[in-house]
């Protein structure tokens, strides 16, 4: 395959050092990586997507192969959109597993087109997501290590 464009979808309420391992990983191997974050009206974030946007801008200026958009809908109606090849998601777990196939096999049902590849993060961050980074930020637990400095900023401000 030539000229790889790889979308990784996902909520990044807030970006973590998780979802950012799996950047560095992705722009490696893919020739574009949109990361791309879905506006859902059912989930009630802390960050708006505006916010969400521009952190993960931030931190991704290292990789200039690596573009933040927003997309709303089905995920395979936007990769066919942007003409992308694949959909990057990451496997942190066996639990993550079950769920995860099966928005491949349904995302390939509606779109044969696109391939889901599954990435895993370093072992590090096997156990980190975006709601316990809030949950403990919440209440009062450093974050520190589990989120860049910019959004460790960003949260506390929210907080507090
Ligand atoms: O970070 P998340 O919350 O695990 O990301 C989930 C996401 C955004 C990848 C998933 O909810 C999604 O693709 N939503 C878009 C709507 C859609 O296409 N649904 C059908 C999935 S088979």
């Amino acid at each position: 395959m030539k000229n790889v464009l790889a979308i990784y979808p996902g909520t990044f309420d807030p970006v973590t050092n998780g979802h950012l391992d799996l950047i560095e990983r992705g722009a490696k191997i893919f020739d574009r990586l949109v990361v791309s974050i879905l506006r859902n009206l059912d989930k009630d974030p802390l960050f708006t997507i505006d916010e969400r946007a521009e952190m993960l801008r931030e931190v991704t200026r290292p990789w200039p192969n690596v573009e933040i958009d927003v997309f709303s809908g089905l995920l395979v109606d936007y990769a066919r959109l942007r003409e992308a090849n694949v959909i990057l998601r990451g496997i942190r777990a066996v639990s993550d597993y079950e769920y995860e196939l099966q928005m491949a096999m349904m995302n390939r049902k509606l779109n044969p087109q696109v391939e889901t590849v599954f990435m895993m993060p370093a072992v590090a961050y096997s156990y980190l997501s975006s709601r316990l980074v809030r949950e403990i930020a919440q209440l009062g637990a450093s974050i520190t290590s589990f989120v860049p400095p910019l959004v460790e900023e960003r949260l506390r401000a929210k907080i507090l």
